[in-house]
């Protein structure tokens, strides 16, 4: 794992994007793994900002609500439109997110296991985290060889979620979510972090134990994870000094050069 301390969820998100920029200007072909939520919408403003050629960029999203379509305001279909997808020129075919209207979910799910199979893999998913580690939608307890599937919400997580949708009511019960075997096969895992609130499912993502129960943990199971995080989010890692330490002592050749 690569964690890199950042003084605050700005210059994280700066991070991150120079690790998707770099990555789409070198691989103009590259498979994309987007998230939702509200860590990443720093990220996306950067990246709409920066003019780049998405034409050939292919994107699946980690996730999706059962039971709204992608004409919900709420869903993260349009959550994807409004805050990336209609800023740049990536192709109407190349958007992948799970349908949360299919008529039979299950096979969905393992049609889009096949199509990001077909597509080559994911070169980087992007991920954050929930305040219970979870990733994507993979909730504690989450199968560590998980693949894309529907998925119950914990009632923290529906709670933590509330504030997208006029009340904790209206939080669906049920996700579709690619599994955390499916997230583990991606080439490049960039996790960006910010927020005190974070600080305990981070702390134990890095270093806890490898345990389903923070799904995230699965990530030192992988050969690239990259971990952005603000000061805040990192606040309850016992080696904070040392990962600043890594990170100041790069060689050269390792560093993430401007864009
Ligand atoms: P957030 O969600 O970015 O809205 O905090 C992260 C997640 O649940 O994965």
């Amino acid at each position: 794992m690569e964690i890199i301390i950042h003084p605050n969820a700005e210059d994280a998100a700066e991070m991150a994007e120079r690790i998707i920029t770099n990555l789409i200007v070198t691989n103009p072909q590259a498979v994309l793994g987007l998230a939702t939520g509200s860590t990443p919408l720093r990220l996306y403003q950067r990246l709409a900002a920066k003019g780049l050629d998405w034409s050939g960029i292919t994107s699946f999203n980690l996730d999706e609500y059962l039971g709204i379509g992608a004409q919900h305001p709420q869903s993260y279909s349009a959550f994807m439109q409004e805050n990336l997808f209609r800023h740049v020129n990536i192709g109407v075919k190349n958007i992948h997110l799970p349908d949360g209207m299919a008529v039979d979910p299950e096979t969905h799910c393992q049609a889009y296991e096949e199509k990001i199979h077909a597509a080559g893999g994911i070169d980087l998913q992007l991920l954050g985290i929930g305040t219970d580690g979870h990733i994507g939608f993979n909730e504690p307890s989450s199968s560590l060889s998980s693949r894309t599937r529907i998925k119950t919400l914990t009632a923290r997580t529906r709670r933590d979620n509330a504030r997208f949708f006029g009340s904790e009511r209206e939080v669906p019960y049920h996700v579709i979510t690619m599994g955390i075997g499916t997230i583990l096969e991606s080439r490049t895992v960039l996790l960006l972090a910010t927020g005190e609130n974070k600080a305990e499912a981070v702390a134990g993502a890095v270093e806890g134990a490898l345990t389903s129960m923070n799904p995230a943990s699965a990530l030192q199971l992988h050969r690239k994870a990259i971990l952005c995080l603000d000061e805040a989010a990192a606040s309850k890692l016992q080696r904070r000094d040392y990962y600043h330490w890594v990170f100041d002592n790069k060689p050269a050749w390792q560093r993430i050069s401007p864009n």
